[in-house]
Parts: structure tokens; sequence; C-alpha cells
């Protein structure tokens, strides 16, 4: 098929046929003037050089111009083919060469691509936000962290636009300047949720590609903190809790070694006193240190297998004692078809014990509780129902927190050490189970555990049971 090309300029022609043309012209004139050749043989014979010429010319500049074009092809990265050149051997082993260079710059070129792919994919994989400072410290680099993090990131502006906390743009700035601080620096992002997060700031030792002199990396701190706070909060709430019981201990210690000493009848009613107290400190003592044995276990799934029915029932039987006094009903329905969970028996009494006893407790005198057990798909669903005062919806996320109490004093008069569906919670979360309370205040509470039934139960069985 012919080869479309671009017409050559005339002048271009011109100037190559002329140039091609002079040897021979010149040599015409010569014999001719020393009268070796008649004029007319002369003016013949250069004609028909003339034509040959121009035609060897008009193929030799077709195939400079088709070989421009192919360098100029594979200059844009196209996968040109090599041309044929005719009559121009040179330009055909120049343009071999030349397609082999640019097979090897394409191929340098893929894998510094694909260097430069697998840098970021490796920095975009960092569990951690990181961004690339330059010189003047705009942003010039971000991660997929760093975006999730902080929204919206643009490249080219300075970091107080993304983070305007003073610490860090204090800590990039002294980087800048060639005096690093080796202290990560604490900024607080705010939310929500608010983040607490340890700013790293790295200097490299030259800056990369993309301009990038500062790696500012950012690592979250908020769970860590939170825990800390949680820790101390607990000791304090213990302590506490330990100390007022304590202290009217000590007070009533003295009392009957001083002015009580003699008095038989206050000496009961004191004594009365401190064995409520001592029983108050023994249930938080006891509390403490289930919580502690629950969450030392919570990673390890239980492997025996539990009969609910009869579970419950010894447990209502217990509580019976408790309800009389109140005038506290309790009733107990369990579906004959319940099937047994995988659980620890133990815990899961503590769990359901700790339910039943709270729904006796704040149910209103007079009154029933109601404890339901009945298959859900896939699981086992246990309610226990009071016609107490109700929660308000505000103390529902917080209920199962240690020490939360919606009436802190009512809870003491009543027994209780805030730690019961602490307890509940922690236990189910061995079993895989979950907690639920729905409450209508004025009316009553419901308190829903689900948990996963033994053939729906991933953790293994001990062939002996327990
Ligand atoms: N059935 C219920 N009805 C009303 N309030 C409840 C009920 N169960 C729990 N609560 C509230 O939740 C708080 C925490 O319960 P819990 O951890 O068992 O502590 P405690 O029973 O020792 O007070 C209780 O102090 C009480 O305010
Ligand atoms: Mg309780």
């Amino acid at each position: 098929m012919a080869e479309l090309l671009p017409p050559l300029p005339l002048r271009r022609h011109l100037v190559a046929n002329a140039i091609a043309l002079a040897p021979s012209g010149v040599a015409l004139v010569v014999l001719v003037w020393i009268g070796a050749l008649p004029l007319l043989h002369a003016l013949v014979a250069f004609g028909a050089i003339t034509f040959v010429t121009a035609i060897v010319v008009r193929r030799y500049l077709l195939s400079v111009g088709r070989f421009a074009r192919f360098v100029e092809a594979l200059s844009h990265g196209d996968e040109a083919e090599v041309p044929r050149f005719v009559l121009s051997p040179a330009a055909e082993e120049l343009a071999g060469g030349v397609a082999a260079l640019a097979r090897l710059w394409r191929r340098q070129r893929a894998s510094i691509d694909s260097l430069s792919a697998s840098a970021q994919a490796i920095v975009d994989g960092l569990p951690d936000p990181l961004l690339g400072i330059d010189r003047n410290r705009r942003v010039v680099r971000f991660n997929r962290a760093a975006s999730t993090l902080l929204g919206p990131i643009e490249t080219g502006r300075d970091l107080s636009a993304t983070l305007r906390q003073p610490a860090l743009l204090d800590a990039v700035d002294a980087a800048l300047a060639g005096t690093p601080v080796q202290e990560p620096a604490e900024i607080v992002v705010p939310g929500p949720p608010e983040r607490i997060l340890a700013a790293h700031v790295a200097v490299l030792p030259r800056p990369t590609d993309d301009g990038s002199s500062v790696l500012v990396v950012l690592h979250d701190m908020t769970a860590l903190r939170r825990a800390e706070r949680m820790r101390a909060d607990f000791v304090a709430n213990a302590s506490h809790e330990l100390r007022t019981p304590l202290a009217s201990l000590v007070g009533f210690v003295e009392t009957l070694r001083g002015s009580a000493r003699d008095d038989a009848e206050a000496r009961d009613r004191f004594l009365g006193i401190m064995a409520e107290q001592t029983g108050r400190m023994r249930r938080l003592v006891e509390d403490l240190l289930s919580l502690s044995r629950i969450e030392q276990r919570e990673h390890e799934p239980p492997t025996g297998r539990v009969e609910l029915g009869p579970l419950l029932k010894g447990l209502v039987e217990m509580l019976e004692m408790k309800a009389r006094p109140r005038d506290v009903t309790l009733r107990l329905q369990v579906a004959a078809d319940l099937p047994a969970v995988i659980g620890d028996r133990d815990e899961l009494a503590m769990a359901f014990q700790n339910l039943i006893d709270n729904a006796v407790k704040y149910t209103r005198p007079g009154t029933q509780v109601m404890v339901e057990a009945a298959p859900v798909n896939g699981g086992v669903r246990l309610v226990v129902h009071d016609q107490g005062e109700g929660i308000a919806a505000e103390h529902l996320p917080r209920l199962t927190e240690r020490f939360y109490r919606v009436d802190t004093a009512r809870s003491r008069q009543m027994g209780g050490t805030g730690l019961g569906l602490a307890i509940v919670k922690h236990v189910l979360n061995r079993h895989r189970g979950r907690l639920e309370v729905t409450s209508t205040v004025g009316e009553g509470s419901s308190f829903t555990v689900l948990l996963p039934a033994e053939q729906f139960s991933t953790t293994a069985r001990k062939p002996a049971g327990s």
C-alpha cells in the first residue's frame, strides 16, 4: 500500500538536486570546453543525468523524512515500526539502532513506573497517616490513611491548612531548620471523634523527587490514652468505694472503744452497721476479683456445654428468697426446645444472677419479674423484664461501665457495687454474646441476652464436657 507522505518542500528538492548535479554538470562543461564533447551531446547527457538524479534524490529525501517521523514517534513513547528505506542503508542501520535504544528506554521507564507504583502502594498501605513536607513547609505527598483521618488534603498548600496544631508546626519548622526534635509531638485533632495523635517528624537525608524534605508520621494514641484514663478512673473509683465503708468501720471502732464502751444497746446497733459495711466491702472485693478473672480469660473461648433451663431454675429459686421480702414475684419461662450453649457455667450463672438480681432490686414492690428463655435463629435469647422505674435513655449506653450507676445512693442502699453489668458485659464478650437494654421510664426495663446456640458456636468442645 502506498505510504501517504506529506509533500517535500520544493526548495529542499531544488537544493538537493543542485548539489547532486553539480559534479557531473562541471564535468560536462569542461568536456565541451576542451572540445571533447559536442554541445548537443553534452545537453542530452545532462538531461538524462538530471532525470535519474531527480528520482534518486526524491527517494533519498523521502527516506530522510520517514526517518525523522520514526524518531519523532519514538520520542512520544509510541511503539513505531522501523520503516523501510530504499537506497539508504545508512538510514536503515541508524533506525535499527534508534529502535533498540527506544526499546531499552521503554523497559527502563516501565521499571521506574513500577518502582514508583510499589513505593506509593507501600506508603498507602501503611496503617499510620504519613505526610511529605517540602522545604517551604508545603504538603507535597500524603497516603490513604492520612486522607482517611484528616479528610481531603490539598497538596501544594502549607501544612497549617491541614494540621494547625502549633506543637506540630514548631516541630516541622525545627526539622526544616536542621534542628529536629527527637520526641514526637502530641497533638489533638478535633472531632468528632476527637483524636490524640503522636506526630513523629523525620528529616530525609536528601529531598525526594516530589520535593519532600521532612516526613510527618502520625500515630493514633486515642485508644491508649483512653485506656490509661479508664485505668486511672477505675483505681480511683475502687479506692473510693472501699474507703467509704472502711472510714465508717474505723469510726465505729473508735466509738466502741470510747464513749460507747459500756453502752450495750449502742454496741449491738454499731456492730450491726459494721457487719453491713464489711459485707459491702466483701461484695466489692469479690466483684473486683470476678471481673479481673473474667477479663483475663476473655480471649479464651469457653469449652463447656451448658443447659440453661436447670441453671436458670436454680438461680430463680435462690433469688426468690430476696424477692419475697420485697413482695416481688419471680416467674420463669423456659422454652421446651431451648438448645444448649457452649459456655462457662459459673460465668453464665454470675451474669444471669446479676441481671435477675438487678430486676428484683429495681422493680417496684408488689410487681413481677419475668425471666424468659427461648430459641431464636441461631441462638438463645434470655429476657429479664421488670416493672421498675425504668432507665432514662441517656444512661443506657453507659450502664455496663464499671461503677456507673443511675442513682449511686440507691444502688449502695440496695447493696450494689456498680460492677454487676460490667461483669455481664465481659462474660458475654467471652461467649460471643450480646446484651441489649430497652427501658421505658415509669414502666420498667428489659435486659436481653443473646447467645449463639451450641451447633452455631465456633468454639471447640472438650470431649468430656465440663
Ligand atoms: N433492672 C434495672 N432497672 C433500673 N435500673 C437498673 C436495672 N439494672 C441496672 N440498673 C441501673 O444500672 C446500674 C448498674 O447496674 P449494676 O452494674 O448491676 O450495679 P448495681 O446493681 O451494683 O448497682 C444500677 O446502679 C442501676 O442504676
Ligand atoms: Mg447489679
